[in-house]
């Protein structure tokens, strides 16, 4: 359809149809109980039956053959033809399951994290979702909080790289086309700041923390191209998101030129009445469709209040009409009035769900998204032939799926188990699924040249209403640590779980640790690859590991402050415990090893529009084939704002045989040094900088240069 035609369609609606397009409600409303997949409260959600029958958008229908079956019911009964739109969380993966989001920010890998959104495009536009309420964009140093398993982790620079990849997987360069969907970035904003971690809770920011390190994420995601924004649950500063004119109005839309849809959260609008902002829905309806809120997702809010409130003259139906004119717009934008059903096929479905192809793009981003933090004595990778006995909770598992893994079939993820039986070069192993201890196993353990044992949080632990004041692992994996230390010390430890979790007696009594996350579809086959040498470890952290939970929140872009911890009395830090992560962002071993040379300067001196080149060689001095991120930090000395220690301005990945070395340069550019500055003005200061060239966050490969703004 034309603009025109569009605008023709609007005028042709009542106002009542108008506010219909502005409601979105479960696929519950639509089939039998078996299929609903809920992710919110849906028992009060006081939507009518008969305003459901005539909502504009549908939440998380369960396959090409539900849809079909909606959306031709609603085109036969619909006035003026408009189809509805399926919208859906396929936040890793649609059947074929990629790793947590957290996980696949290790990789620091942008094209493969890009490409992994489009096999959860393909796969779920073949099942009829038209949009993704993903990337999930919040930064969290917090990992207390259980959607840390959905989002890139602590960095913003991280997360803005990886919110555009999303986007540009899901979006391709149209979004109608066959298999790509609509993004829809979440959740604005500073969701993922709540206090003490409490999921739902308040979230104080201060003005430049907020615009300076929470913001960027889903600026980069608008600027990528996402079609709609959803609004998050949480008070920012003590006024609910969802009601923010600041947000949506001043920031999103004037500033940031956003046209797209605005979402509510399930919820969120009706929610502002248990916050304590509104005294009923019509209150609630009120106050997010005055901020800017397009779509009430799962509430009644909007279909009982929006006519009286038009008829009471708060509202003009003139805001209507841009609010409707927007959801038409999305709608026309995925080509739905030439074709309601986009992509919807159940024999695509059947080739696509799972295939090769997908199952190898979700196994590479597994493999790179595993973080090796220790390998004492080159222990692995283990050898084919070796006596290694394999064991733990998590060995004959299958939860290796992040909680938002809707849509996953249960049997088609590979467990390590699996994995190992079906490698087939592997001829000596033994593996003990069980988490008993009894003499056999004893006796198992003792003889074993190696134990590979798999422990961590299960996925039920991590993820949406999922926060933990602990961040221990289960009593019994411990336990079963314990146990077979006592009886052999080659250990290798794989842990899983979708947040930092407290490793540090687990790394004391391992040789070798592997993080391995939630690794999706393919973690077991992954992990037999990686644990055999047949891949080579490059995950980096994108998320610092604590030594406990009573550093919550942690991120290594802290500040001097004016008594730095230098283990003397009176400065930062605690007296029971190092206030340093016990491994920090950025942070990754490989099989090999690799040396950095000093970090060599173009100049000493950045000026608008003259950037500096800093470059470093670095060296494969290993035995392996391996990829390292080379990753550049700057620091601002003195500046009127402070700035943190170290700040991520860049990052590159590079593959070299051992012996080979290679010369990593950066260009260092006004742009990287500007911040914003106590009257938000995003600038650059003169004075003296830092720029490191290192493996992690922990790096001191520095060299000092001089920005200069009058040359
Ligand atoms: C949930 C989540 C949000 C999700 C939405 C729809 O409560 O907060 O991330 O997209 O509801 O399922």
């Amino acid at each position: 359809m034309t603009n025109n035609e569009l605008r023709d369609l609007l005028s042709e609606l009542s106002l009542q149809e108008k506010i219909d397009q502005l409601l979105q409600i479960s696929g519950a409303y639509y089939y039998n109980d078996q299929n609903v997949i809920l992710t919110g409260p849906c028992e009060d959600s006081g939507v009518k039956i008969e305003d459901a029958r005539r909502a504009g958008s549908i939440i998380n229908a369960t396959s090409a053959g539900f849809a079909k079956t909606i959306q031709s019911t609603h085109m036969k009964t619909c006035s003026k033809n408009i189809p509805l739109i399926f919208m859906a969380d396929v936040i890793n993966g649609y059947k074929t399951i990629l790793p947590a989001p957290i996980a696949q920010a290790c990789s620091f890998d942008p094209s493969l994290v890009e490409a992994g959104a489009s096999v959860a495009a393909a796969e779920a536009s073949a099942a009829g979702v038209m949009v993704t309420f993903s990337p999930m964009v919040d930064l969290v140093n917090d990992s207390r909080w259980g959607r840390v398993m959905e989002s890139a982790g602590e960095d913003p620079y991280l997360s803005c790289v990886m919110a555009k990849a999303m986007v540009e997987g899901y979006q391709g360069e149209d979004c109608s086309k066959p298999g790509r969907i609509a993004s829809c970035v979440k959740h604005f904003a500073g969701y993922g700041a709540p206090m003490g971690g409490r999921d739902y809770d308040n979230c104080e920011l201060s003005p430049l923390t907020l615009i300076e390190d929470y913001l960027p994420a889903y600026k980069a995601a608008v600027d990528a191209g996402c079609e709609l924004v959803m609004t998050s649950y949480n008070l920012l500063n003590r006024v609910p998101t969802t009601s923010s004119r600041e947000l949506i109005k001043d920031t999103l839309r004037e500033s940031w030129d956003f046209n797209g849809v605005v979402i509510s959260d399930w919820a969120s609008i009706a929610e502002m009445i248990t916050h304590g902002l509104c005294t009923d829905e019509r209150e609630a309806a009120f106050a997010a469709f005055r901020a800017g809120v397009d779509i009430d997702m799962g509430t009644s809010c909007y279909s009982n209040s929006l006519a009286q409130l038009v008829e009471s003259g708060e509202i003009k139906e003139a805001e209507i009409d841009s609010a409707v004119f927007r959801v038409l717009e999305l709608k026309n934008k995925l080509g739905l009035f030439e074709n309601p059903y986009k992509d919807m096929d159940e024999v695509a479905e059947q080739n696509l769900f799972l295939c090769d192809k997908h199952r190898q793009i979700a196994r590479n981003l597994a493999l790179e998204s595993f973080v090796l933090l220790k390998n004492e004595g080159a222990i692995l990778p283990l050898k084919k032939d070796q006596k290694v006995i394999h064991t733990g909770p998590f060995l004959d598992s299958q939860d290796l799926c992040s909680s938002w893994s809707l849509f996953a079939q249960k049997d088609s993820t590979v467990s390590v188990k699996q994995g190992i039986e079906s490698h087939k070069e592997i001829s000596e192993y033994m593996l003990y699924a069980g988490e008993e201890f009894n003499d056999e196993f004893y006796n198992c353990v003792a003889s074993a040249e190696k134990v590979v044992l798999y422990i961590g949080e299960p996925s039920s632990m991590s993820g949406e209403s999922r926060s933990r004041a602990n961040l221990t692992l289960p009593d019994s994996h411990m336990q079963l640590l314990r146990n077979v230390y006592k009886l052999n010390k080659e250990i290798i430890t794989v842990v899983f779980g979708g947040r930092p979790l407290e490793i540090q007696e687990l790394t004391e009594k391992s040789k070798a640790v592997i993080y391995a996350w939630l690794p999706g579809t393919e973690g077991g086959n992954a992990l037999a690859e990686m644990l055999y040498g047949d891949a080579v470890p490059s995950g980096k952290l994108s998320m610092s590991i604590p030594r406990c939970v009573g550093q919550m929140p942690l991120s290594y872009r802290r500040f001097s402050t004016g008594r730095p911890y230098n283990g003397s009395d009176y400065c930062n830090g605690y007296i029971d415990v190092l206030p340093t992560p016990l491994f920090s962002f950025g942070y990754g071993l490989s099989y090999t090893e690799f040396s950095y040379g000093p970090v060599l300067l173009s100049g000493y001196t950045v000026s608008p529009g003259l950037p500096i080149t800093a470059q470093c060689i670095i060296k494969n001095t290993g035995f392996f084939r391996g990829t390292e991120t080379v990753q550049l930090y700057i620091r601002d000395c003195v500046a009127l704002v402070v700035r943190p220690i170290k700040e991520l301005k860049g990052f590159k990945r590079i593959t070299l045989d051992p012996g080979e070395e290679f010369t990593v340069s950066f260009s260092i550019t006004e742009e990287m040094l500007k911040f914003y500055n106590r009257d938000y003005e995003f600038k650059a200061e003169k004075g003296e900088f830092f720029v490191f060239i290192g493996d992690s966050s922990d790096t001191e490969n520095k060299q000092l240069f001089y920005y200069d703004d009058n040359k």
